[in-house]
């Protein structure tokens, strides 16, 4: 599996990040990178990172804090169309969980949804181990990863 970093969006890389690009055919499984970084703005729970594979910006992901139902959340992933297919995905999503155990030890519970027809997405949690809950919000589909 390839080996990415999780880098804090900054005034550098926000102008490279908000350009990266998923497949036309992928179009509503993910928001908009700059409306992801504009969340970022308000909610103050919410990490905006950028995925990189050595010095290559190779996507964008962001977690954080729901205070009302008290859950932490990976609340967006997304590899640019040119390295899909290639691990970046299941590397960042493992780094993303790595980091939030180590940052947050006592989180027992980790969640994210999908749209149901997204069946790359579907299929990559659930190799890495999250389940399904039976929730639907907004549309998606809720998993859970218990956290020891
Ligand atoms: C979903 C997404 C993040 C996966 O990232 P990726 O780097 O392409 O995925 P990886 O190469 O790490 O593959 C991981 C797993 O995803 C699934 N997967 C990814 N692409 C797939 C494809 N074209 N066909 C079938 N399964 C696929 C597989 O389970 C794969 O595991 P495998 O290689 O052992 O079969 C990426 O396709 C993407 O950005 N999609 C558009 C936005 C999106 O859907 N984000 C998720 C919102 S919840």
């Amino acid at each position: 599996m390839p080996v990415v970093r999780l880098q804090p969006v900054d005034e550098d890389s926000f102008y490279h990040v908000i350009k990266l690009k998923i497949r036309p055919e992928q179009k509503g499984f993910v928001a908009d990178n700059v409306f992801s970084i504009a969340e970022a703005k308000v909610h103050s729970t919410f990490v905006p990172l950028a995925i990189y594979a050595d010095q290559t910006l190779v996507g964008f992901t962001m977690y954080g804090f729901d205070p009302d139902a008290q859950e932490r959340w990976i609340i967006r992933l997304m590899i640019d169309q040119a390295f899909q297919g290639q691990g970046y995905g299941r590397a960042a999503t493992l780094e993303a969980v790595r980091r939030i155990r180590k940052e947050f030890p006592d989180c027992g519970e980790l969640f994210l949804s999908f749209e149901p027809e997204n069946k790359n997405a579907e299929s990559l949690y659930l190799s890495l181990g999250f389940q399904h809950t039976g929730r639907v919000e907004e549309g998606e589909l809720v998993m859970r990863l218990a956290l020891e």
